[in-house]
């Protein structure tokens, strides 16, 4: 049949990957058994190859990611008649978007969520507010390694640990989703099992960067995979001669370094999007292969819709970013293209300070002449303070301006962490910042860009690195990528506490653009 409209550059998903020539052939030729009594023996050696590379005792074979984290509770929570788990997982994890109705449903799991930090691990305090909370139940705390919806951040072991301590204090098994496990240890240049330690039970998919055309394996102890064996029988999940799985799955195992060259390419995306006026680029401390823009004046949906009339296919996701997974089949045509394509788009929409752009008749309807002038509709008080603080939580740097006696008006880019109630940023003593900051604490911020713009009046105060302590230390250190208790140069660390925030977009957003005064919200 003859193809109709532009070809499309995919890059919703990395499970977008098609199974290569040498994939095919590994199935063709793949030695089967019938793994449901054991004797398959691609799977076998799948299994074992993947519980050597997690440092497990042994691995299943499941056909998908979703019901290995669904057979990772209910295993961990005893023996057959065993009540069934309560399950904590970070609020924004693929368990708690896609899978818990599944959950709630097929495993009769109590699923409990919980707030994720910028770096996408559960926030500790909510973490041990939940753990305190008293259940007849097994309880299980899911961690998901690389964070989905924190653009793809690779968590080092640090993280998993401190995660782990608190789980282990509380008796509850913790479960590691490292759907994307693979492109965390490259990225983070680990093995994977070194990722993995902290956690009783993993679930590691072959079938999204990897390429593997199906399959996941669920890793942990002897007796919890034997455990999770017959629950994937009950489920159905059992399958025969899936050794024609498992063939393309060993090929995929091969190609665990190559996924350094898709976080090349995202990085290449990351930075050829954030050129394109009116486009902020959410990139997390650890990038691996996904990447999060958000056009202002756009919705997702709409976004992701006019990008695909381009030939672009990206996927929309409810935190108002469309997200860019880069995968083997990725170049940098293709995001040469990607980025043209978001210009095309943006230059579609038009606003005070953006120059409007001609576009093509006919490309978008409702518009005059050629020139769209969709100015969307103001925000009211709630959505511009959940925009705010979206912000505040998502974003990583900051424009800083400060005044001097000598040096006049002074203004830098920085990186900050927010922490619910401050802003923390960090600079060296001697900088003309830190020198203006150390003489007078009135200080303006300015987050996003100019179409989208959040600042901030507020009055910084200096904190020794003696007063930050090492949670915070650790936590802006994870947040913005470096340490600056590691460095040779002083570095001073300043708490900027807001008095004054303003929040608009576009002119029609300039009335009731306060959104804090007196260091009070407005709502
Ligand atoms: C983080 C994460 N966990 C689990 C899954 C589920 O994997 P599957 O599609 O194999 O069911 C996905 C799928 O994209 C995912 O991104």
């Amino acid at each position: 049949m003859a193809r109709t409209g532009p070809p499309h550059l995919d890059f919703r998903s990395d499970t977008r990957t098609l199974p290569d020539a040498r994939m095919r052939r590994a199935t063709a030729a793949a030695e089967v058994g019938d793994d449901v009594y054991g004797d398959d023996p691609t799977v076998v050696l799948l299994q074992e190859r993947v519980a050597d590379l997690l440092g497990t005792e042994a691995a299943l074979f499941t056909p998908t990611g979703t019901m290995a984290n669904l057979l990772a509770p209910l295993a961990a929570a005893g023996p057959p008649g065993s009540p069934a788990p309560r399950v904590i997982a970070g609020a924004d994890t693929h368990m708690a978007f896609l899978e818990s109705d599944g959950l709630r449903r097929f495993g009769g799991i109590e699923l409990l969520l919980v707030r994720q930090r910028p770096d996408g691990l559960p926030d500790p305090d909510a973490l041990a507010a939940l753990l305190a909370a008293r259940t007849d139940r097994p309880v299980v705390v899911c961690v998901e390694n690389t964070a989905m919806m924190h653009s793809g951040n690779a968590l080092d072991a640090e993280a998993t640990y401190a995660v782990a301590a608190l789980a282990h204090q509380h008796g509850a098994h913790l479960h590691l989703d490292g759907a994307r496990l693979a492109n965390a240890a490259v990225a983070l240049a680990v093995p994977p099992a070194h990722l993995a330690r902290p956690a009783h039970s993993v679930t590691f998919s072959v079938s999204k960067g990897l390429g593997a055309p199906a399959g996941a394996l669920l890793c942990g102890t002897r007796e919890y995979v034997a455990r999770a064996r017959a629950l994937r029988g009950w489920l159905g999940g059992s399958l025969h001669q899936v050794g024609v799985l498992a063939a393309p799955a060993l090929v995929a195992l091969d190609r665990l370094p190559d996924l350094a060259a898709d976080h090349e390419t995202a990085a290449a995306l990351a930075a050829g999007l954030a050129t394109v006026p009116g486009v902020e680029v959410m990139r997390p401390p650890r990038p691996t292969n996904m990447v999060m823009a958000r056009l202002a004046g756009l919705s997702a949906g709409e976004c992701a819709e006019r990008l695909a009339g381009h030939g672009v296919r990206v996927l929309p996701l409810p935190n108002g970013h469309v997200r860019f997974v880069t995968h083997r089949a990725h170049d940098m045509i293709g995001v040469r293209a990607a980025v043209r394509a978001l210009a095309a788009v943006a230059a579609t929409v038009s606003g005070p300070g953006r120059r409007p752009r001609t576009t093509p008749r006919g490309l978008a309807p409702g518009t005059d002449g050629g020139n769209m002038t969709t100015k969307p509709p103001a925000r009211g008080l709630e959505e511009r303070l959940r925009d705010t603080r979206a912000r505040l939580e998502n974003d990583v740097d900051l424009w800083v301006a400060t005044a001097g006696a000598s040096r006049g008006v002074h203004l830098i880019p920085l990186s900050y962490h927010w922490d619910g109630n401050a802003i923390l940023v960090s600079t060296p003593r001697d900088s003309v910042t830190g020198r203006n900051l150390l003489a007078d604490g009135r200080v303006r911020l300015g987050l996003g860009p100019t179409r989208d713009v959040v600042l901030i009046d507020g009055v910084a105060e200096p904190v020794d690195v003696t007063e930050l302590g090492e949670e915070l230390g650790d936590a802006f250190a994870a947040r913005t990528g470096f340490d600056p208790r590691k460095l040779d140069e002083p570095y001073q660390y300043f708490r900027i506490r807001p008095r004054r925030v303003q929040a608009w977009r576009e002119s029609n957003e300039l009335a009731g653009r306060d959104l804090m005064r007196d260091g009070a919200w407005l709502g």
